[in-house]
């Protein structure tokens, strides 16, 4: 078969699935009895001159996360030195990579977890169903991604869409942190809006947002305030009483400068 690209493969096997296919087969039968002929185990590779050498070779990841990150001045460098990281697995089932939406430089920073389906394919952050929800919480009251007077600016803990939009992973988490603490430094709010379990991990170390949430917390020296997430809020609309009395709060906050 022709060699396919990961995105064609899996619109192949929707397709199928749609077709109603439930089970993988091959053109040859397998005989599942017949013992396999030991198989040798590859050497390593000994590094030399035009060998790429494999990323584990004593690559520390967070390191290397961490000096990427510290070396950027601005946000454009920043977005660039994320674009070069390679050691994180979920750039290579992301369509694009995921940065910021909004307006640098605003008072307010929402932190969001991860891109889904909708982000992936457009490269901006909360564009989906739970982003338009987004959206209209932040006109409730008076504020808004470009607003002239009341901008916000968005980023994800992670850049890359987790496949299937499974939860990110810890260890995902800990590699690209480094990253969303320097976004955090370089666009410079005064105040930080984290919404829902996963970005209340990556910047408070804790989960438990329905506990976290309207209390004001500290992150990298600025005030932080937990919220629901808005994609919970589409499937726990009950909860939107508690997260309009958090927007308030948050308009409080600002208006008290
Ligand atoms: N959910 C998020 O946390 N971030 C997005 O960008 C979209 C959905």
């Amino acid at each position: 078969m022709e060699s396919v690209e990961y995105h064609q493969a899996l619109a192949l096997l929707h397709w199928q699935i749609e077709l109603g296919a439930t089970e993988a087969i091959c053109d040859a039968p397998v005989n599942r009895y017949e013992v396999p002929a030991a198989v040798e185990k590859p050497k390593p590779a000994k590094p030399g001159p035009g060998r790429v050498v494999p990323m584990a070779a004593g690559i520390d990841p967070l390191a290397e996360a961490t000096r990427f990150a510290a070396a950027a001045q601005t946000l454009e460098d920043l977005r660039a030195a994320m674009q070069a990281f390679e050691h994180c697995e979920l750039k290579r089932g992301a369509r694009n990579m995921v940065f910021s939406d909004g307006t640098p430089g605003a008072r307010v920073m929402i932190v969001g977890e991860a891109p889904g389906r909708d982000e992936d394919r457009e490269g901006r952050p909360f564009v989906g169903a739970a982003g338009q929800l987004l959206d209209r919480m932040l006109a409730a009251i008076d504020m808004g991604r470009t607003h002239a007077d009341a901008p916000v600016y968005i980023t994800n803990v992670l850049p890359w869409r987790p496949p299937q939009n499974r939860d990110p992973k810890p260890d995902e988490i800990a590699m690209m942190k480094p990253f969303l603490i320097r976004h955090i430094e370089l666009a410079k709010p005064e105040v930080l809006v984290i919404v829902g379990n996963w970005a209340a991990q990556a910047l408070l170390g804790k989960r438990g947002i329905t506990r976290l949430r309207g209390q004001w917390a500290q992150v990298q020296g600025l005030a932080a305030l937990p919220m629901f997430h808005p994609a919970y809020l589409l499937r726990s609309p009950e909860f939107k009483r508690e997260a309009w009395a958090d927007l308030l709060e948050l308009k409080a906050r600002l208006a008290r400068g």
